[in-house]
């Protein structure tokens, strides 16, 4: 019998406070701007994708839900599958003499990649972050290969931008780079989450169905016709990510609230100003909003500063990022004034941080 090679891993999603949206390279996946995000580490919504390569296979084939998702040529995914053969024979020219464990003509045989993720796909909650993570997590396992998460996140990015900071824990900035290869567009860690554990973040899931308009096209579009998106990305992204990493590095709430508000914001703004407009948020989400907008006035009159950070992808749901004291009051109070009502409002799950398990409501 011959030896199987088979290798599983599993990614979280990531939701940035710094939003990535605009590609100078479409091909590449090169930003328009650097970007930050937080890794949720509980297991509501995570990928969990499985590799198996062997000789008898015909060709590489990829099943997503238990569906079959066609390989096309010149796809993101067939570049992160031949990418990851590429550095597997770079590895095996390296290494001949490595020992036997692997076989050393792995990485020409075909792939077969089956993945799941534990939530809604293409709903606005970053499945291609989780999947295509999970994707290079699961191939670089399989090939042995002893790349660090950065040189990963390069080949992630490949497959989806906000990828690439999924290969990472804690707090995570894609640095947007300037070489025109790439070579300098990868993520890396700003902090652990060990480094402020009493952060945590709430999903509040408005609706799982499938967006209109996806990041791919809708960022495209931006590009091509926001005026807004220009000054968003020369004059307000790059002093927000120095400010944004201070904030975190000296664990200092207010700050890290305030920007991570204002970006989504503007983001939303940027998305309106594309010809023709883009609305990823509906009446829930501003209502909710507005209710974090009145929570933190009259914390911040009492004297307590802000105590919430709500952020919007391009997608309806909101993420509430606030510290581990606060979480309870801030469920209570969407509960409350959401009931959960199909069609209007589904869920919250409390899924960054320690204790986040026994929040949920469910
Ligand atoms: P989302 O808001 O969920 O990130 P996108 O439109 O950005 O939505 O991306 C959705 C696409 O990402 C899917 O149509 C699929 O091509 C890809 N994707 C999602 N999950 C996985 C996965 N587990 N493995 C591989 N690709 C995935
Ligand atoms: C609003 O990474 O899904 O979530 O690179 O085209 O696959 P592609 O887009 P994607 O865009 C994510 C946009 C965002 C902001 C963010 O995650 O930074
Ligand atoms: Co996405």
């Amino acid at each position: 019998m011959s030896t199987i090679y088979q290798a599983t891993a599993s990614a979280p999603v990531n939701i940035a406070v710094i939003k990535y949206w605009g590609k100078r390279d479409t091909k590449l996946i090169l930003p328009t701007n650097s970007s930050l995000s937080v890794t949720l580490d509980q297991d509501h919504l995570r990928s969990t994708t499985t590799s198996r390569a062997d000789p008898s296979f015909e060709r590489d084939q990829l099943w997503l839900n238990g569906k079959e998702d066609e390989i096309k040529p010149g796809s993101r995914l067939e570049t992160c599958i031949t990418e990851m053969k590429r550095l597997r024979k770079e590895y095996e020219d390296q290494n001949p003499n490595e020992p036997k464990a692997i076989s050393l003509l792995i990485s020409s045989y075909k792939v077969h990649i089956a993945s799941y993720n534990n939530f809604p796909t293409a709903a606005g909650l970053a499945s291609s972050a989780s999947g295509f993570a999970a994707l290079v997590a699961s191939l670089a396992q399989l090939y042995n290969l002893p790349a660090s998460p950065s040189t990963l996140s390069l080949i992630a990015r490949q497959g989806s931008g906000s990828a690439c900071r999924s290969l990472f824990g804690g707090f995570v900035a894609w640095q947007m780079g300037s070489d025109p290869s790439g070579s300098d567009s990868l993520a890396v860690q700003v902090a652990p989450q060990e480094h402020w554990p009493q952060m945590h973040a709430l999903i509040c899931v408005v609706s799982d169905d499938k967006k209109g308009t996806s990041s791919t096209s809708g960022m495209q579009r931006t590009v091509e016709t926001s005026t807004l998106l220009q000054h968003r990305i020369k004059d307000v992204v790059p002093w927000r990510m120095e400010k944004i990493s201070k904030a975190i590095l000296e664990r200092d709430f207010d700050t890290f609230a305030r920007i991570t508000m204002a970006d989504s914001n503007q983001f939303h703004a940027v998305a309106l100003d594309t010809e023709p407009p883009i609305f990823y948020m509906n009446d829930v989400s501003r209502a909710i909003i507005a209710l974090i907008v009145e929570y933190n006035r009259l914390s911040v009159e009492a004297g307590k500063g802000y105590k919430a950070a709500y952020t919007y992808d391009a997608g309806p749901n909101a993420v509430i990022y606030a510290l581990e004291e606060n979480i309870k009051e801030i469920v209570q109070l969407i509960v409350s004034y959401f009931p959960q009502k199909p069609g209007e409002f589904k869920d919250v799950w409390g899924i960054f941080g320690e204790s986040a398990a026994d929040l949920n409501t469910h």
